[in-house]
């Protein structure tokens, strides 16, 4: 971080709770090897004061922050701006401050794409399943539909909330898609990727995933979990066991946070940079 002066600007996050999170350390770092001048801080914000912090931003001259749970659906109403993509998912997690004017993004999706396409996984034409049926869900649903999967299958647990989803996809685009529940995954032959979306599997009631059944992870090319901690969910354990490839949460939070801070500063990361920051989060994060 640079020493904070006159000059500093100031980034942050709103949320509750924000005790835990991790982007003040991913964009303080970002800044120091972009050499830019701010400071990214947590705003733990209370139920009921989103209002008085949506004004206090304003007021104070921030020129971004992000927003993580319970916030990102209540914040749409504040913005002057939503950009098509936040509004689709119907969740914003960056907004951008200009000339006063609050704009809206949802950088989870794209985050979450650039964290697969570094695993080499491919979209086009691939069969996906989505175990869970909240925000996250959606948001990779969204993310998927936008880049011509064939087929998505939505499981979960209240098959109304993974029939929500579906209705909204098939309002959309134009591809095959299902809600389904937990005990009719027999009815499925091949899956190429399958996201784990529920908090199902982290830390510390590590144990536990929302499949234990060995023929599902047969099925399975790619499982990525959106956990990252711990580094390996019961859930990829046992879809690696069964051959496939799998991917964590940590790659979908570092680059959400790599492109809000492309969006405030207008700037592009060169990947030596990329690279070096996320080996630094790694290490941060799981060799305590
Ligand atoms: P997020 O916004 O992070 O996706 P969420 O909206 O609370 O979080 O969604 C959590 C998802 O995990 C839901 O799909 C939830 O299933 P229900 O819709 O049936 O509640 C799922 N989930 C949570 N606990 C679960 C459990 N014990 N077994 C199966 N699914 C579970």
């Amino acid at each position: 971080m640079h020493r904070i002066d006159g000059r500093t600007k100031t980034f942050g996050l709103i949320g509750n709770p924000v005790e835990h999170t991790l982007s003040p350390y991913i964009h303080n770092m970002l800044a120091k090897s972009m050499d830019i001048n701010m400071v990214y801080t947590p705003f733990h914000v209370e139920h009921g004061r989103l209002n008085d912090a949506i004004k206090a931003i304003r007021g104070l001259g921030i020129k971004g922050f992000n927003i993580t749970v319970p916030y990102k659906s209540d914040v749409m109403a504040y913005l002057d701006c939503i950009d098509d993509k936040a509004q689709i998912i119907g969740a914003v997690n960056t907004v951008h401050v200009i000339n006063g004017q609050l704009i809206g993004y949802n950088t989870d999706a794209d985050g979450l794409y650039i964290s697969c396409k570094r695993k080499g996984m491919t979209f086009n034409n691939k069969t996906i399943c989505i175990l869970g049926a909240g925000g996250a869900a959606k948001a990779v649903a969204i993310m998927c539909a936008q880049h011509n999967v064939d087929k998505i299958i939505i499981v979960n647990r209240t098959v109304d909330k993974a029939t929500n989803i579906k209705t909204k996809l098939d309002d959309l685009y134009t591809l095959e898609t299902k809600a389904i529940s937990y005990d009719k995954l027999n009815q499925i032959d091949h899956i190429d990727i399958c996201f784990q979306t529920t908090p199902l599997g982290m830390y510390p009631k590590t144990d536990r995933t929302p499949i234990r059944d060995q023929d599902f992870f047969h099925k399975l090319e790619y499982a990525i979990d959106l956990i990252y901690n711990p580094s390996e969910t019961r859930f990829l354990t046992m879809a690696k066991a069964c051959g496939a490839i799998s991917l964590n949460g940590l790659g979908m939070l570092y680059y959400q946070a790599v492109k809000a801070f492309e969006i405030w500063h207008n700037v592009k990361i060169p990947d030596h940079i990329l690279e070096e920051c996320l080996v630094n989060l790694n290490k941060m994060i799981y060799c305590k």
